[in-house]
């Protein structure tokens, strides 16, 4: 089996991972999470979102996060922004790429953006266009690509005519997620197949969250697939606050581990990264999910 010999993740943590935490966590502590994302090694970070305060309180504070974090040369952040207001809001605090996210689910299309998926997309083109005029990739996450918590099952044409309408608007990159992290190995294949019909190899990803535990078997069946590309979350924080029962996206540290032993490289000191995972546990006032995470704290404490 050929696997990719160097993977990219996207660490998604003080965004996917705090959005849905109820208790504010300060400011400085999301930028300090950010120093210490980079440090470990992480080349990508998604920072905050520009969505509605209302909507998701944690996030209000995506201008001063993005104010506060020291940037580091090399390491490129991004911002979620759902129409254009969250564009114009973004721009002025330098992102380097932005992320839209339609759902291949009409349900979780209205709960989540409170439209259609034909009208995420007429809302979603502008966004690409300004965006890219102002020199930024944009990314594209498609929530639901197996299954909905309000419609069950999800099917690969479903998602395959989303992942055509994201192309049709210009969207760079597409992120197949698993929202619910109801998927297992054959069915997240059968996704991303979709998406790699339509978008080249290096600009498709994955982003599982691991409610059911399956995220790193569907990591290892992307891999099966060429594709090279993961979100995760550090301390594997987080769930959408639409999507209730959902927790965290799969752990930075447990996919690293598992690369590490597979051989392919990330660029990631591991050690580090445990240390970012248990900074913001810490803050939280829990323990890393992470089970890596938590492995290698025990070891180091015994
Ligand atoms: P809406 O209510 O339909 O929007 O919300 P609207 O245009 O009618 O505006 C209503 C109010 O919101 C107005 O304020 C607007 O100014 C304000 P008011 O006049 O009532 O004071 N507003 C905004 N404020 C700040 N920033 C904005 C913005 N837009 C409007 N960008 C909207 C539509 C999309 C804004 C809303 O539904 C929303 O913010 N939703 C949040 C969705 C969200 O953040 N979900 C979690 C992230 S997605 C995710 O986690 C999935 C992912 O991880 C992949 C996966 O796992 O599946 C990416
Ligand atoms: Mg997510």
């Amino acid at each position: 089996m050929n696997l990719p010999s160097r993977v990219t993740l996207v660490d998604v943590g003080p965004r996917d991972g705090l959005q849905n935490e109820k208790q504010p966590v300060a400011t400085e502590h999301k930028a300090q999470l950010v120093a210490m994302l980079q440090a470990a090694g992480l080349r990508e970070i998604e920072v905050t979102s520009f969505v509605s305060p209302k909507w998701v309180p944690q996030m209000a504070d995506n201008e001063a996060v993005m104010a506060a974090i020291a940037r580091q040369p090399g390491v490129r952040y991004s911002v979620l922004t759902p129409n254009m207001k969250g564009l114009e809001a973004a721009l002025p605090t330098k992102p380097d790429e932005i992320v839209v996210f339609a759902a291949a689910s009409e349900a979780f299309s209205q709960k989540n953006i409170n439209c259609s998926i034909a009208e995420s997309i007429e809302r979603f083109a502008p966004v690409v266009e300004a965006a890219h005029a102002a020199g930024l990739k944009v990314r594209g996450a498609l929530s639901c690509a197996v299954g909905c918590p309000y419609e069950g099952d999800i099917s690969a044409d479903q998602v395959e005519r989303v992942v055509l309408l994201m192309k049709g608007i210009g969207v760079d990159h597409l992120g197949v997620a698993d929202t619910i992290g109801v998927g297992t190995p054959r069915k997240i294949q059968a996704a991303m197949e979709r998406a790699l019909k339509h978008y080249p190899l290096v600009e498709v990803s994955g982003h599982f969250h691991d409610t059911y535990g399956q995220a790193l078997s569907n990591i290892y069946a992307c891999l099966e697939l060429g594709v090279h590309n993961f979100d995760a979350s550090v301390a594997g924080l987080g769930g959408c606050p639409y999507a209730k029962g959902a927790t965290g996206n799969v752990a930075t540290e447990d996919v690293v581990f598992m690369l590490n032993g597979l051989g392919l490289e990330t660029g990631i000191d591991i050690d580090k990264l445990v240390d970012a995972g248990a900074y913001i546990s810490n803050v939280l006032g829990r323990p890393p999910v992470s089970r890596v995470g938590r492995a290698l704290l025990a070891k180091r404490a015994g």
